[in-house]
């Protein structure tokens, strides 16, 4: 158990083995679900729980810090990984109530079942005494569900955001002790969990713009002793800002649509242009994810399957509409057999995305040198395309 300030503990568990999340994202590093306690000098606060797998954790940290009466268990978000342990803690501390905003106690109730008379409900702003502590609740919605609540704890400066700056990076440090692992972890996390959110987000760091903060506790990874750090990434992340890079999924059944991304790519770095290919049917999808946040131009490889694309290109093109990436411009090559709507296909996969398309360059069988000038003609473009925007040095 650590300690963050006097009377300020992690309570919570490291899960160092946990390899996927949401049976979707991949966990390369595990991940913790960090839980805090706060001993006011006449209440004692439980900030969030943990995952249910490791309930026992948690049970076992309160038991060693001595625990012996829980007032407020704060819940900040409704996703099990958080709240799934609340009715755990309320059958050991029974004269407990969850606090929290009309809108995770309505979330709390349906997905935990815990009756509507263990709850106390906060305004945006509110504040909670502890006695010498001072809770102040903060709406910070859609990082990255609508109901997420924040706390800061006035008089120690630190922000609890939630999964808000959190990263699944499982670390035996309590604080962030490797700034260039922890960014690209923290940014993993924002690519898969909070990238859609981009707008909600900008108002939300406007708002913690107004507290004066020492650290950052979020409910996954290490906590920010160096606040700044991930405040400016987040920045970055979600402004409207984009690099002169195309990320490139592809994928390839006989190596006609392989080479035609290996000519592109060829073309591009002719050009001065990062590219970032990723062969799907190996690729960490995080990895992708990662790319998508920056990335200017997204150009799809894909063949034909019975007329569609591939599909696993086709469940990367689902994914990456879903998380909405701030690209400006998009565009599909590949191949086909014997007819193909791989391209109408795959468009209609893409609506979420606000991009200019460039022309579909969709070859029958292996390409030829007419496509090899399309493809260097695209290249083109996309230059072309970047320059317009000012992001070519
Ligand atoms: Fe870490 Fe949205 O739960």
């Amino acid at each position: 158990m650590k300690q963050l300030k006097p009377d300020v503990l992690a309570v919570g568990a490291m899960d160092f083995d946990r390899r996927l999340f949401d049976e979707l994202i991949p966990l390369p590093d595990g991940t913790t679900y960090n839980a805090y306690l706060i001993k006011g000098s006449d209440k004692t606060a439980l900030l969030d729980t943990v995952d249910p797998a490791k309930v026992e954790v948690l049970i076992d940290n309160l038991v060693k810090a001595g625990v012996d009466k829980i007032d407020y268990i704060v819940a900040h978000h409704g996703e099990q990984d958080h709240s799934g342990s609340i009715a755990d803690i309320l059958v050991l501390y029974p004269g407990a109530m969850v606090v929290t905003n009309p809108k995770c106690k309505s979330t709390l109730m349906d997905l935990l079942c815990i009756p509507e008379d263990k709850f106390i409900t906060v305004d945006d702003g509110e504040t909670l005494s502890l006695g010498d502590k001072t809770l102040q609740f903060l709406y910070v919605p859609w990082v990255h569900w609508p109901e997420t609540l924040a706390t800061y704890l006035q008089e120690d400066k630190i922000l609890f955001p939630c999964d808000f700056f959190g990263s699944h990076l499982a670390a035996s440090n309590l604080f962030v002790d490797d700034e260039p692992k922890v960014y690209e972890a923290a940014k993993r996390y924002y690519a898969e969990i909070m990238m859609p959110f981009r707008n909600p987000i900008k108002n939300n760091l406007k708002k913690i713009d107004a507290l004066d903060i020492e650290m950052i506790a979020p409910s996954h990874g290490p906590v920010h002793n160096r606040p700044d750090f991930i405040i400016n990434a987040y920045k970055d992340w979600t402004s409207d800002n984009v690099k002169n890079e195309v990320v490139l999924p592809y994928v390839s059944m006989h190596g006609s649509t392989k080479k035609m991304v290996e000519y592109l790519i060829d073309a591009l770095i002719e050009r001065g242009i990062t590219v970032k290919p990723f062969n799907l049917i190996e690729t960490d999808i995080g990895q992708l994810a990662i790319s998508l946040v920056d990335a200017a131009t997204i150009i799809i490889g894909s063949p034909t399957v019975l007329t569609g694309p591939h599909p696993v290109v086709a469940y990367a093109a689902i994914l990456a509409n879903a998380l909405r990436p701030k690209a400006k411009f998009a565009g599909i090559i590949g191949s086909f057999g014997w007819a193909s709507k791989m391209v109408e296909q795959l468009a209609g996969m893409l609506g979420n995305l606000k991009v200019e398309l460039f022309d579909p360059i969709v070859v029958k069988g292996y390409p030829k040198n007419e496509d090899f000038l399309a493809l260097d003609k695209l290249a083109d473009d996309i230059l072309a395309k970047h320059k317009s925007i000012n992001i070519v040095d």
